[in-house]
């Protein structure tokens, strides 16, 4: 496999295209961006911390049975991934409420949501990222009603298995992000889980753990993402 040119540069990783077609290089940056771009730090070793981490979850998933667009690890800051068609989308469970739900709707934050619930946003930096619903989906033709039902299937399953990994580590998952898009006609998951997109607290003290230490000013940004990965079981020397 060999990397070419660069395709896209996004806020956080950039993508290169590679020899086979069907296949990208996607390159882990320290760039660390909150509030649709208007925060932008460089954070050493965030790269690499964040694609190991990445590939961690990514392979838990892959052995759950979730389609993911993952391949391997190239090295400290790469992985090999599938060319997905990506769906202009990101969809959000939350278990409990933090960030944005709480702005909109008063809920207090730390309240625990049964049933976690599902948000739709529109991927969109210009726009700050809509939240929108499915008939927004639907009319706008971001995707059909199929892909839809399959997203929501597939981010809610990943919601089971990667709750239950956190809590082993005592840790609570309180939300996070999704991408997907479509590989040979398959709704695939793309993009990264990794501590940029989620919010992770300490079980007990309810310390945050995720981006919310960037986007707060808490500090101790990466490390703290290490210590959620050394938790989960991580080895990020390896
Ligand atoms: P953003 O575009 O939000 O600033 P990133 O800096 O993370 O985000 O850039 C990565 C870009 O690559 C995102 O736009 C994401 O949708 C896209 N992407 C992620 N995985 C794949 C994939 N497997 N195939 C094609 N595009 C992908
Ligand atoms: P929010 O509280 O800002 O709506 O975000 C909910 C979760 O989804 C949080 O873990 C951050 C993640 N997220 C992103 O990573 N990127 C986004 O563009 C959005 C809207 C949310
Ligand atoms: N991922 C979004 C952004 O970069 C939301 C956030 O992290 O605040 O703006």
């Amino acid at each position: 496999m060999e990397k070419r040119s660069e395709l896209y540069a996004g806020k956080a990783k950039s993508v290169f295209t590679t020899d086979d077609p069907d296949l990208l290089v996607l390159v882990f940056r320290n760039d660390t961006s909150a509030f649709d771009g208007k925060k932008v730090e460089q954070l050493d070793r965030k790269g690499m911390v964040n694609n190991k981490f990445n590939a961690f979850i990514m392979e838990k998933l892959k052995e759950a049975g979730i389609p993911t667009h993952f391949e391997t690890l190239l090295s400290d800051n790469e992985a090999l991934v599938k060319k997905l068609d990506m769906l202009p989308l990101e969809c959000v469970v939350r278990n409990r409420a933090a960030g944005s739900i709480c702005r909109r709707y008063g809920i207090e934050e730390g309240k625990e949501l049964l049933p976690p619930t599902f948000e739709f946003f529109y991927k969109s930096d210009a726009l700050g990222d809509p939240m929108v619903n499915e008939y927004h989906v639907r009319s706008f033709e971001w995707a059909t009603d199929e892909q839809v039902a399959k997203m929501k299937e597939l981010t809610f399953a990943v919601n089971d298995v990667l709750k239950a990994l956190f809590l082993q580590g005592n840790m609570l998952l309180v939300d996070y992000k999704l991408e997907f898009g479509m590989f040979n006609g398959e709704v695939t998951l793309g993009d990264e889980f990794s501590p940029d997109g989620c919010r992770i607290w300490d079980a007990e003290t309810k310390e945050k753990l995720d981006k919310d230490r960037f986007r707060q000013d808490l500090g101790n940004v990466v490390e703290s993402y290490e210590l959620v990965g050394r938790r989960l079981g991580l080895d990020f020397d390896a």
